[in-house]
C-alpha cells in the first residue's frame, strides 16, 4: 500500500525570501525556503515530509556516494501572464521518465501521484519565490538516490526521494560554440544513455573540460562506434535546420528523450515546418553548410528551452553559422514555447498544469 496523503509541511520560521535579488539569479545557486523529503525502507514509500530548505546527514558509507545508484529530472514552471497561478511544463512526462531511469538504475520507482502531488504541494507553499521578471522562471530538481549505509556492490535496500527548487535566470548568456566528440563517449547502446543518472553527467565533465580548454562551450556527443553520428549536447538535444526542414537524431537509447525536444517537434509541425527524426552523420552537416543550406542548429533542452549553435568543431576543421538573422525556424518556435509555458497563448497540447 502506497502511502502518499497527507504530507506533512514543517514551514520555515523565516522565509529568507526577503534576501533575493530577483534580477540578479544566478541559475542553481539559490534554493526555496522548502523542499520534499520522502524516504524507501523496507520495500516501500514512507509518509513525504515538507520541511525547511537545509543540509542532511549522511554516513560516509552511503551507497549512493560510492557507486552511483542516483538519478534526477529537471523540470520548471513560470507565472502565469493573466493569473496569480503558477505554470507547471508537463510534468507527467518528467514523472514517468523519472521512472523510466529508476528502473534502468534498479531503484523503485516513485508512485507518479506521490512525485506529482510532492512537486504541486512544494509549488503551492513556494509560490512567492516564482519569479515574474522576464527570462526568469523556477527550475524544479526530484532527485533520488541509494541511502544504505554500506559498502559492496548490490541495488541499495533504502532509498531518498527529494525535491528542491530554486528561482533561476537564463541559463546561457549567448550561443554556443560546440565541439563534436571524436575521441570519448557519454553513452552506448545498451547503458544508461537514456536514463538520467548522474553518472552520465560525471563521465561527461573531463571531456567537457578539455573542450573548455580548446575555445569551446560544450561537447556535441557523437556514436562510440564511428563518432560520425551526432546525439546530443550535455544537457540538451540537438537540432539543425536544412533548407526549411528541421532534423534531430533520433532516439535509439543512448540519447536522452527531451520533453523539450519532442515539444519542439509537435509545434514545428504544428507551424507546417517537416521534422524528421534520423541518423545524422558529422560530414553532412559540413557538407550542408558548404553548400549553404545549413541554416541553424540549436540546442533544446528544459534549462535553456532553445539556444542557437554559432559554431561547431570537427578534428581540425570548424564551421561558423549564420548569424543571428537568419535563425527565424528556432525563434519563432522559441517564443510559442515560451507563450504557452507563461500562459501568453492557447496551451493547444494540453502541456500545462496549473497550480
Ligand atoms: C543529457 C540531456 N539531454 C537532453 C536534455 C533535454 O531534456 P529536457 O528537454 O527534458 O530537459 C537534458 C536535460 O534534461 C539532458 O540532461
Amino acid at each position: 500500500m502506497i502511502n502518499i496523503m497527507p504530507i506533512n509541511i514543517e514551514r520555515v520560521k523565516h522565509s529568507r525570501l526577503p534576501e533575493i535579488d530577483f534580477n540578479n539569479l544566478p541559475f542553481g545557486r539559490i534554493f526555496s525556503d522548502h523542499m520534499f523529503v520522502a524516504d524507501y525502507e523496507n520495500g516501500e514509500w514512507k509518509e513525504g515530509q515538507i520541511v525547511p530548505y537545509a543540509d542532511i546527514p549522511l554516513s560516509p558509507a552511503t551507497s549512493a556516494l560510492h557507486y552511483g545508484q542516483a538519478i534526477f529530472e529537471g523540470m520548471k514552471c513560470d507565472r502565469d501572464a493573466n493569473s496569480t497561478d503558477v505554470l507547471i511544463f508537463r510534468p507527467q512526462d518528467n514523472a514517468r521518465r523519472f521512472n523510466q531511469s529508476a528502473v534502468r538504475m534498479g531503484m523503485p520507482e516513485v508512485p507518479e501521484e506521490l512525485f506529482l502531488e510532492a512537486l504541486y504541494e512544494l509549488i503551492r507553499l513556494d509560490r512567492n519565490w516564482v519569479p515574474t521578471e522576464a527570462n526568469s522562471c523556477m527550475y524544479m530538481r526530484p532527485f533520488m538516490f541509494a541511502t544504505d549505509p554500506m559498502l559492496g556492490v548490490r541495488p541499495s535496500d533504502t532509498y531518498k526521494f527529494m525535491i528542491i527548487t530554486c528561482p533561476v535566470g537564463p541559463y546561457y548568456s549567448k550561443p554556443l560554440n560546440v565541439l563534436v566528440a571524436d575521441k570519448y563517449v557519454r553513452a552506448f547502446p545498451g547503458g544508461t544513455g537514456y536514463a538520467k543518472a548522474a553518472g552520465n553527467y560525471a563521465a561527461s565533465m573531463y571531456p567537457m573540460t578539455l573542450a573548455k580548454e580548446k575555445g569551446y562551450d560544450q561537447v556535441l556527443w557523437t556514436d562510440g562506434f564511428t563518432h560520425e553520428y551526432l546525439e546530443e549536447i550535455g544537457t540538451m538535444n540537438v537540432f539543425f535546420v536544412i533548407d526549411g526542414k528541421a532534423y534531430t537524431p533520433e532516439l535509439d537509447g543512448t540519447i536522452l528523450q527531451g520533453i523539450t525536444r519532442d515539444s519542439i517537434m509537435q509545434l514545428l509541425r504544428e507551424q507546417g515546418v517537416e521534422v524528421i527524426e534520423k541518423k545524422i552523420n558529422v560530414h553532412e552537416i559540413f557538407e550542408a553548410h558548404k553548400k549553404g543550406t545549413l541554416q541553424e542548429a540549436f540546442g533544446a533542452g528544459t534549462a535553456a528551452t532553445i539556444i542557437s549553435i554559432s559554431g561547431i568543431g570537427y578534428k581540425n576543421q570548424h564551421i561558423d553559422l549564420p548569424s543571428a538573422a537568419s535563425r527565424t525556424v528556432s525563434e519563432k518556435v522559441k517564443k510559442h514555447l515560451n507563450d504557452i509555458k507563461c500562459g501568453l497563448t492557447n496551451d493547444i497540447f494540453d502541456w500545462i498544469v496549473r497550480v
